[in-house]
Order: C-alpha cells, then sequence, then structure tokens
C-alpha cells in the first residue's frame, strides 16, 4: 500500500521526465511498475537521453537518495574499495577501516552509471553483488550483505561490447532482465518540440526566434539530446536575454554616477 507521501515522492521523480512520445510513455509506466520492485534494471540509450532521470523514477517511492557509482572516475583498485569498503592496512594507503558505498547506499539505490566502462575484473565482484547480494570488502575475510536495489546505465552497446570481450556476458544477462531503452531524440522529433515549446523561454521569444528553433528541431541531428537542448536554450538566454539585463543595468549605473 502505497501511502500519500510515498505518492508525492514518486510523482516529483516522474515530473522531471516529460514526454509526449507512445514508446517513452509505456518506458516511463514501466519504470513506475519496477520501481516497486527490486530486481535490477539496465537503461540503455545515447548521451542525454535522460538515462539518471529514469534511474531516478526507478528510485520511486524510497527515502534514501541514489548512491551514484561512476565507474569511469575511478582507477581499478581504488573503485574496489570505494564500493565495497576496506580494512585498515588492506593495501598502502589504507590507514583505517572504511565502509564502500553499497553499506553507505542503505535500502536505497546504487546507480551503476557507465557500466559499459568498467573493468571486466570487477564485473566478477558485480556479478557476485547481483547474484547472491553479497560481497566483501578490500582485505575482509567474510561476506557482507548488502541491502540495495541495483540499476544501471550505459550509452555503449553492450552486446559489441561482449563481442570485443570488453563486457561479461554473465553480467549483461544478469542485468538485462528489465532492460529500458531511450530512444534518441532525432528518432522522435515531436519531443524536440515539446521540450522547445514548453521551455520558460519560448513564451518571451519573438516570432522570428521560434521559427528558427522550430527549424532547428525539423533539421538537426541533435545528437547531444536533452542536454543539447538544455545548452541552447542557455545559449540563447545568456546571449539574446541578458544583453537586454545588462543593458538596462548598465543605464541604472549611468543614472547613478
Ligand atoms: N524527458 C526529459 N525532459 C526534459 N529534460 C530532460 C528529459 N530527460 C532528460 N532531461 C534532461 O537532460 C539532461 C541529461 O539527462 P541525463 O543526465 O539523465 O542523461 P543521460 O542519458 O544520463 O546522459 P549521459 O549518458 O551523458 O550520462 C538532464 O539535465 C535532464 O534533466
Ligand atoms: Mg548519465
Amino acid at each position: 500500500m502505497t501511502t500519500p507521501i510515498e505518492m508525492k515522492r514518486l510523482t516529483k521523480r516522474l515530473a522531471a521526465y516529460s514526454t509526449v512520445d507512445s514508446r517513452m510513455r509505456k518506458l516511463t509506466q514501466d519504470a513506475i511498475t519496477l520501481s516497486f520492485r527490486n530486481e535490477p534494471v539496465l537503461i540503455t540509450g545515447d548521451t542525454g537521453t535522460g538515462k539518471e532521470v529514469i534511474a531516478t523514477i526507478l528510485h520511486g517511492t524510497r527515502v534514501d537518495n541514489i548512491t551514484t557509482v561512476n565507474t569511469t572516475a575511478v582507477t581499478d583498485t581504488l573503485f574496489e574499495s570505494e564500493l565495497f569498503g576496506h580494512v585498515k592496512g588492506s593495501y598502502t594507503g589504507a590507514y583505517c577501516d572504511r565502509e564502500g558505498l553499497v553499506a553507505s547506499a542503505g535500502g536505497g539505490t546504487l546507480f551503476l552509471d557507465e557500466i559499459g566502462d568498467m573493468p571486466v575484473t570487477l564485473q566478477a565482484k558485480i556479478l557476485r553483488l547481483i547474484q547472491f547480494g553479497t560481497y566483501r570488502s578490500v582485505g575482509g575475510d567474510r561476506m557482507l550483505k548488502a541491502k540495495c536495489r541495483i540499476i544501471a546505465a550505459t550509452c555503449k552497446n553492450v552486446p559489441q561490447l561482449i563481442e570485443d570481450k570488453l563486457f561479461r556476458e554473465d553480467l549483461y544477462y544478469r542485468l538485462s532482465t528489465f532492460r529500458l531503452h531511450l530512444t534518441p531524440l532525432r528518432d522522435r522529433r515531436h519531443d524536440i518540440h515539446h521540450y522547445l515549446t514548453n521551455h520558460k523561454l519560448w513564451f518571451d521569444m519573438t516570432e522570428s526566434k521560434r521559427t528558427h528553433f522550430r527549424e532547428y528541431a525539423d533539421n538537426e541531428p541533435i545528437n547531444g539530446n536533452y542536454r543539447e537542448l538544455e545548452q541552447i536554450m542557455l545559449r540563447y538566454e545568456v546571449l539574446e536575454e541578458m544583453p537586454a539585463l545588462t543593458y538596462a543595468l548598465k543605464n541604472k549605473v549611468l543614472e547613478v554616477s
């Protein structure tokens, strides 16, 4: 039974993902259903399509934060310690016991971002974590139990990575029982229009500017997806809107002096 507070939490997370595309609506509904489950989910899609936003929806009604692990951000050795923690003296620099991200995620979500870039050696440890829900801290001698739910995301083509021996096939099958794939914006032009025409700046734009953006939405490849749209709107705000503001400010300064 979902409480009103939990519903509010989920609704807030849902509000960050707006779409008029029927495939993405279905995907959002699936994400809501899966948010009430604990199985791992793999989110795939090009850069900037909203994988992290979908991960937040999958986090659903949970209270704790999502613990994001950027698998590209750390080296091999440090990654294991970062994720699973370490015991004092287990390697040079391990001056005290330290708990890892799996432990600090508690009963929340552990989000393995860019899992396609994870070194193969570490993938074996992630597989164990998913399969048995257990892990061992670096230098530790007993297995610990994880309570968190795992969500992974990648913009890479995982079957291709498997072929190139860069991704474990068994891990892929474990992860992809529930896979949510985000279609790039170039294949859903009406979502580009939807984004632009609902943007706060759209309402104050001149008709010629709107035409310019409509043409952009229809003809550009928009490979950066939502991130690219955010950037063009920010550029518009700073370069087209701000000069008016700075002009007003300059006049104010001149009035004072
Ligand atoms: N449906 C949407 N409507 C509006 N903005 C969106 C939508 N989906 C994503 N965004 C925005 O686009 C930006 C990129 O989203 P996000 O970080 O989730 O993408 P990503 O797929 O994880 O990208 P990357 O692969 O580069 O990590 C964010 O600022 C997010 O708020
Ligand atoms: Mg991301």
